[in-house]
């Protein structure tokens, strides 16, 4: 597969990524989001079919507020702490229209780590600036020149 794959609709994406991606719209049911009004979902297949799901967290300390990602990695982490991912969607809705958004910088770094842990790549699915489905064949082309040490 190639690093980045483009689809102008929903409906070409595999049945997989898109059962993925109405979980991920269903996840947005549990953001909070009162500062922002931008309201984050994000899914995880696991390796066994288990589905988790996560959404942003604000707080009235704005940079205590937490990304959609971030939230489903760490409840996956000690939910189902052996199993390996193998896809993420994220999406995001502003009042009842879902919107474009990708993955923040920050949560690119935590999902990197998640993938370097399971010593596999995983998928991540999000809609582009231009309406066109992201899928991305790894974690780590969606951040280059990684900080290592
Ligand atoms: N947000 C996410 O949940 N994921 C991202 O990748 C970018 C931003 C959230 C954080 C905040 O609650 C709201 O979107 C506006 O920035």
């Amino acid at each position: 597969m190639e690093d980045f794959a483009f689809y102008a609709d929903l409906k070409d994406l595999d049945i997989s990524d898109q059962q993925l991606i109405k979980r991920a719209q269903e996840a947005t049911r549990f953001s909070y989001a009162p500062y922002s009004n931008f309201f984050v979902g994000a899914a995880l297949l696991l390796q066994d079919g288990t589905i988790v799901i996560g959404a942003n967290q604000e707080n009235v300390s704005y940079p205590l507020c937490m990304c959609a990602e971030r939230v489903v990695l760490y409840n996956m982490a000690i939910q189902h702490p052996a199993k390996q991912i193998l896809k993420m969607t994220v999406v995001a809705r502003k009042n009842e229209e879902f919107v474009p958004a990708t993955c923040c910088g920050a949560c690119r770094q935590v999902m990197l780590e998640f993938e370097l842990r399971q010593k596999r790549n995983f998928e991540v699915i999000m809609l582009g600036a231009d309406q066109k489905w992201i899928k991305c064949s790894a974690v780590s082309v969606l951040i280059p020149f990684q900080f290592e040490f």
